[in-house]
């Protein structure tokens, strides 16, 4: 009988394959690896591919080379040769260890003289479930894997091929899997528990983060885990995704290397460019999957990034659906490296495709998201199939079905068939108004979440796109009604108020006036530049509120106020040498951030001390995005006519040309740089003539090379020459005359870095900073509501619009 000897060879070939054991963490106990029509053994990586002497069927080998996709390179030895049926075949294996195997069948359409297996139309099934139904591979090499819980000690792989068609098979794996590899329940949607036990599972994608590949090898299970680059989904606004690495921080004493290998979760990507960026949006990746199937979702995470601010707090979707709010570091119990397996079960409903992402959870905080692997299997359905052409839900194929079934069968089957799709599309309808119910109350809880204290009518709307926007209620409750005694900056758009939400945020609102300089599209573009990112060294925004024609926005309040209100025109005690050089470097990260961290550069337009605020901590960060521009694109095509910015801060070059480019930020940068060191403001008409200007009066000193002559007098005792030149070098290439010759953000950073670094670290300075640091927040709780957070002083021309500086100017000249 030829499937009795069939079955015998194998019998003998698995028990030769179960005496070597091969892998060193898990050793499977069936372990059937067949290099099929081959009659040489054949070894792949760290496996044993055994040759398949079996008289059955026909051994092919291929008469050209095998090429196949980089990652399935290593099998390429295995593609090389095939068996081929032209009849129905059974594989059998003896099983040892009933439970969960894998099946693994690789397939490679090769050219053998005249025959061509891509011409091959087959099925193929075990244990009664149909794994492949009519399949037929053209180009190209595929691994199709498979787990079935085996619960017989037999296991039949049945290959049939269609009419007048063939079967052929490349390799073969028949290999058991850990128990506890797949749970045998999982929650899905609507917390319903699903029961996986006799479910067969395909692996649709098995990815690892980070876009490394991950080769069969380095995963004791021999997995194949591919590079997620071609899955990752763009966003041309901001920098969404970057990939990380660092398989040191890794930790598996909890013994997950079963779910997933170390160098899978040594690896990820996460949101955002750096450890500085907080982005408003989402990392995702698009899958295709068959609608009509529901399917195993396991998210592999592990906290690989040492984040020098914020929390790994984040969302996990599949589409639209919100699978969990997930408090990495809680799940881990605050063990640094330690990995962490979520398991869902989604349906794509009427689409092909699976979107996974993960995202901030509120916007507010700062907090960041991380992903480093994924895998989505196939669940067989209620048919016992895993490749059915589906049902119900694409009325074409249903169509086909049906016409298919009235020409070949009874009247009765007909019958019973329309019922069972009926019950089905019902049933899919039905669970799907339960998704959408579940939906609609997951949003409510987002909002409530947040905002859950405020009374009716004063709850704040989630709005994707711009972040929060919070009622005038709520507005109004949080600035006791705008009240006076809580107004801590005033300016030509309004007023800057002290205000305190619910939740005991201290946030700082700016509320427009409707006859403000600042018109609706200052407002809106302000909105839209900050909730598109976040930056350590950017100011934050936390809601804004365009009800009742209010154009108020809440930012993160910043404690010290603004940079200019440290450096003169004010009580406030000086700051040392190295705090100013600490702040210069934060600002400069900012803009440097703004300039690269898009797609297209962001030109901030009103660079000035003023705009520059500083948190407890004397962390700086830029402010006022109202004037800003995505450039220099932009502005190629569209010369502004309307020059903006402010008074003595202006590019020479931007005023004759009105060309904007990032060159502009510079220089105004550089204009700051010189305030920072002089401690005085940049236009002051109270000095002598010679004197007015700050930029003037300093670049005649420094020809002169009197550099000391024009530093802040405060100051000078603290600062090293190295320090001082090399922060004056900088600021002055920031105010070259031309645009071309100022250096990049990026290349100011690193400049001031250096100065920082020539300044040194000494501590007998340090002291005397800390206990002026000491004096100065002594100082501060006494000074708290004449903190100005915008233009102030009516001596500060600097910080005044252009037109009333204009005027203020003409003013002057007349006296
Ligand atoms: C294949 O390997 C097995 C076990 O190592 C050995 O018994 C057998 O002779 C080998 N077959 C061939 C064709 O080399
Ligand atoms: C393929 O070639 C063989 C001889 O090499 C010949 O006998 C056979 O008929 C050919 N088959 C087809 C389908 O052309
Ligand atoms: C497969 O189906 C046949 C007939 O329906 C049944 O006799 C057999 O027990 C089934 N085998 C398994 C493994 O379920
Ligand atoms: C396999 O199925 C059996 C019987 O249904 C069940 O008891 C067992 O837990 C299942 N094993 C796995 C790993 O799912
Ligand atoms: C992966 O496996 C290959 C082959 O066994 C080995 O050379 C390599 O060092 C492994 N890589 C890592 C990072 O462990
Ligand atoms: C991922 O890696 C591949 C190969 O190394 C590379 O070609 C591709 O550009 C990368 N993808 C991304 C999004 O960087
Ligand atoms: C990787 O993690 C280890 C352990 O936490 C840490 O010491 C090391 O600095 C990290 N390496 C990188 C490149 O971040
Ligand atoms: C690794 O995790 C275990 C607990 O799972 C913990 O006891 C151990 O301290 C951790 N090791 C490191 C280096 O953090
Ligand atoms: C992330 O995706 C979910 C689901 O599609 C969506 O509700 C949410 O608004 C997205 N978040 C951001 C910041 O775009
Ligand atoms: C995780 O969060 C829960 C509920 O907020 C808290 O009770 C628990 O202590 C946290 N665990 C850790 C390790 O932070």
């Amino acid at each position: 009988m030829r499937a009795s000897n069939a079955k015998f060879l194998i019998w003998i070939l698995c028990a030769l394959c179960l005496s070597s054991s091969l892998l060193s963490e898990f050793t499977p106990d069936d372990n059937f690896l067949i290099d099929c029509g081959s009659s040489s053994n054949n070894t792949v990586g760290d496996r044993l591919f055994l040759s398949d002497n079996n008289p059955n069927g026909k051994s092919l080998s291929s008469t050209s080379k095998v090429s196949t996709s980089s990652e399935l390179d290593m099998f390429s030895s295995l593609f090389q040769t095939a068996k081929v049926f032209e009849t129905t075949f059974l594989y059998n294996f003896k099983i040892k260890k009933q439970g969960r195997h894998w099946i693994r069948l690789y397939f490679y359409p090769f050219v053998s003289g005249n025959f061509s297996l891509s011409l091959a139309k087959f099925s193929v099934s075990a244990q009664n479930i149909t794994l492949l139904k009519e399949f037929q591979i053209k180009s190209g090499s595929i691994i199709k894997e498979y787990s079935l819980n085996l619960t017989s000690s037999n296991l039949v792989l049945t290959f049939t091929p269609i009419v007048n068609s063939f079967a052929f098979i490349n390799a073969l794996e028949v290999v058991s899997v850990p128990d506890e590899l797949i749970p045998l329940t999982v929650t899905g949607v609507e917390k319903v528990q699903n029961s996986l036990g006799n479910r067969a599972l395909e692996t649709v994608a098995r990815v690892n983060m980070g876009n490394q590949t991950v080769l069969p090898d380095n995963d004791t299970l021999s997995r194949l885990w591919v590079a997620d680059g071609p899955f990752l989904m763009h966003n041309d606004q901001v920098v969404v995704g970057k990939f990380v690495s660092n398989l040191t921080k890794v930790n598996m004493t909890g013994g997950l290397e079963i779910k997933a290998p170390r160098l899978v979760y040594g690896t990820a990507t996460r949101l955002g460019a750096d450890a500085d960026t907080f982005v408003n949006v989402n990392v995702s990746w698009s899958f295709d999957v068959d609608p009509g199937y529901e399917y195993l979702i396991r998210y592999h995470f592990c906290d690989i990034i040492d984040l020098s601010l914020g929390s790994m707090i984040f969302n996990v979707y599949v589409n639209s659906w919100k699978v969990d709010h997930l408090d990495l570091g809680n799940v881990t119990s605050n063990i640094p490296g330690t990995p962490h397996v979520l398991d869902t079960i989604a349906s794509p409903m009427d689409s092909s495709k699976f979107k996974i992402s993960v995202g901030p959870t509120n916007f507010h905080e700062f907090s960041t998201a991380i992903l480093n692997g994924v895998e989505i299997m196939k669940i067989s359905d209620s048919r016992r199939s895993l490749d059915e052409p589906s049902f119900g839900l694409d009325s074409k194929k249903g169509s086909n079905v049906k016409v298919g079934l009235i020409a070949g069968l009874v009247a009765g089957l007909v019958v019973l068939a329309i019922l069972a799709t009926l019950v089905i599309v019902l049933s899919r309808r039905r669970r799907r108004s339960a998704l959408v119910r579940h939906l609609k109350e997951e949003e409510n809880l987002g909002v409530n979440g947040r905002e859950c204290n405020y009374t009716v009518g004063s709850v704040a709307f989630l709005n994707s796109k711009f972040g929060y926007r919070y009622s005038l209620a709520a507005i109004q409750e949080a600035t006791d009604n705008f009240s006076e005694s809580l107004a801590i900056g005033v300016g030509g758009f309004g007023k800057v108020y002290k205000g305190m939400l619910r939740d005991n945020t201290e946030v700082a609102v700016k509320r427009g006036t409707s006859k403000s300089m600042q018109g609706l599209a200052e407002f809106q573009t302000e909105i839209e530049m900050l909730s598109q990112f976040r930056h350590r060294h950017l100011v934050s925004l936390i809601g804004y509120c365009d009800e009742q024609n209010e154009m108020i926005i809440i930012y993160e309040y910043m404690e010290k106020g603004t940079l200019k209100d440290h450096l003169y025109g004010s009580e406030l005690p000086s700051l040392s040498w190295k705090q100013r050089l600490d702040i210069c470097v934060g600002s400069a990260r900012g803009l440097h951030y703004l300039h690269t961290g898009s797609t297209k550069a962001i030109i901030h337009r009103d660079v000035k001390t003023a705009n520059i605020l500083l948190d407890q901590n004397y962390m700086a960060k830029v402010a006022d995005f109202g004037l800003s521009k995505i450039g220099p694109e932009f502005d190629k095509t569209h010369v502004s006519t309307a020059v903006k910015g402010s008074f003595g801060y202006l590019d020479p070059e931007y005023l004759t040309t009105q060309q904007l480019t990032e060159k502009s930020d510079v220089y105004s940068f550089g204009v700051v740089m010189f305030e920072v060191l002089c401690g005085r403001p940049v236009i002051d008409p109270s000095l002598p003539r010679e004197k007015v200007n700050l930029i003037e009066w300093v670049m005649r000193r420094k020809d002169k090379d009197q550099l000391e002559a024009i530093v802040d007098a405060r100051i000078i005792e603290q600062i090293k020459l190295e320090s001082l030149k090399k922060y004056v070098e900088t600021a002055e290439k920031c105010l070259a005359e031309c645009g071309m010759d100022r250096p990049t953000m990026g290349n100011v950073l690193w400049n001031l870095e250096c100065a920082l670094q020539l300044q040194g670290d000494e501590k007998s300075r340090h002291g005397k900073e800390s206990s002026s640091q000491a004096d100065l927040s002594n100082h501060w709780e006494a000074s708290v509501s004449t903190t100005q957070f915008s233009t102030g002083s009516a001596v500060d021309i600097a910080s005044m619009s252009m037109s009333k500086v204009f005027a203020q100017m003409v003013r002057d000249d007349m006296r």
